[in-house]
């Protein structure tokens, strides 16, 4: 058997691949440039006062997904925060979400004063199951907020059957998901549930460094995103504002480069589908290992390995060494282990919103609250980066040092 390269053997790999922070590992030309340079000619770099940009982006967005609205805004934060204040949950009412995000999604819950309830996981996918999410059902209960992990969709559409039989509200967090499409859907994720948000941060599929988009077939909905992210000023009626908002506004500049990204996006997730597939085929078969089923629906933000036997840490370690960077587990705890919540700090000494009242009960999340994601953190899932700008032999590097460590570390299986 070949010795490892963390055991002091000869690495698979030595040169990097290409990366998100460097040109080689983005998708931008000369339309960008050429984007910003018509802006920044315009004189108009708020898209309030003026120019096509943000117009063609939100129209553009909407028509990927074939439905009536987009509202864009300032982050994949923004985005969330828009569909949440949408719902206008009353404080202390409760938003049932995942523990395996990223913090924009809570964020979004306790800005408005809502409190997240935390359900478990498919220790396959790292995605909500529709049992968990019923479980944590209360009659305070206004909304969803379901991730599609990695590019994975999330079971969306029995979310949405059973957000419509309970009256609440689905949102979609589809920031590391563009294009992805559930098992039997007909379309892109973000159209299952009322609203499905978006993030154009650096290190998505396509991006604008930070900004966000929102899709939504609801015009209330549309409505009151759009007044929200402009501080609730409908300057048809001049210097009034109706509830309480943000500025979340997208300038132009980041409008310009995220439309000429959008166009880019259907062929970045094409080569990103093609070069998954190749190592699914390449590393099927190895016991122990599990890829995601269904590499043609799926959006490829990352490639998630699922270990059912444990071993991640030393799995990314020895991976790493090959000269394959992987990261043990994606985040270092579940969402609700970090201080914000954990030890409550929200706004100021009180709190607030998870403390009774205005919530039906002191909220506290404890450690194992969520077993299925606190495993796949600690023990079964290793995270490898993703790029459409791989090549086959980057592939094939990759594909070796899997097989390479699987050979040598036998006690996963
Ligand atoms: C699943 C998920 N939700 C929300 C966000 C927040 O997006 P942003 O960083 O643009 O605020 C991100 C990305 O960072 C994400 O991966």
């Amino acid at each position: 058997m070949e010795r490892l390269a963390i055991d002091g053997g000869t690495p698979v790999r030595t040169r990097p691949f290409p990366g998100v922070l460097e040109p080689g590992g983005r998708t931008f030309g000369e339309q960008e440039r050429e984007a910003v340079l018509a802006v920044l000619d315009s004189a108009v770099l708020n898209a309030t006062c003026g120019g096509p940009w943000l117009d063609d982006l939100e129209s553009a967005m909407a028509q990927l997904h074939g439905v009536p609205h987009a509202v864009a805004c300032s982050s994949g934060t923004a985005a969330l925060h828009l569909a949440v204040a949408a719902v206008d949950p009353e404080p202390g009412d409760e938003i049932i979400t995942t523990p395996l995000t990223d913090f924009g999604t809570v964020i979004a819950i306790l800005a408005q004063n809502a409190v997240p309830v935390f359900a478990d996981v498919d220790p396959a996918t790292g995605n909500l199951t529709v049992e968990s999410v019923r479980a944590c059902l209360s009659p305070r209960t206004r909304a969803i907020v379901v991730v599609h992990l990695f590019g994975a969709a999330a079971p969306v559409r029995e979310l949405r059957a059973l957000a419509d039989e309970r009256g609440i509200v689905l949102i979609e967090d589809c920031a590391q998901a563009y294009l992805a499409r559930p098992p039997g859907g007909d379309r892109p994720v973000g159209g299952y549930g009322h609203a499905g948000c978006f993030s154009l941060q650096q290190y998505k599929h396509v991006t604008s460094g930070d900004g966000g988009l929102v899709i939504t077939s609801d015009a209330g909905l549309a409505e009151r995103m759009r007044l929200f992210a402009d501080k609730a000023w409908p300057r048809e009626d001049g210097r009034t504002h109706l509830f309480l908002a943000m500025n979340y506004r997208m300038t132009n500049l980041t409008a310009a480069v995220a439309g000429v990204q959008l166009r880019r996006l259907p062929g970045v997730v094409r080569q990103r589908r093609q070069l998954a597939a190749r190592l699914c085929d390449a590393v099927a078969g190895l016991e122990g290992v599990r890829m995601p089923a269904n590499p043609h629906d799926h959006a490829w933000w990352v490639v998630p390995l699922i270990l059912p036997g444990g071993g991640n840490q030393r799995w990314a370690q020895a991976l790493t060494a090959e000269g394959v960077t992987a990261h043990a587990g994606w985040l270092k705890m579940p969402v609700y282990r970090y201080p914000a919540l954990a030890q409550r700090r929200t706004y100021g000494r009180s709190g607030f919103p998870l403390t009774s009242p205005p919530a039906r009960q002191e909220w506290h999340y404890p450690p194992g609250l969520c077993p299925e994601a606190e495993r796949l953190i600690e023990h079964t899932l290793v995270m490898l980066p993703w790029n459409e700008n791989y090549t086959t032999s980057d592939v094939d590097d990759i594909a070796a040092a899997v097989r390479k460590v699987h050979a040598a570390m036998p006690s996963v299986r």
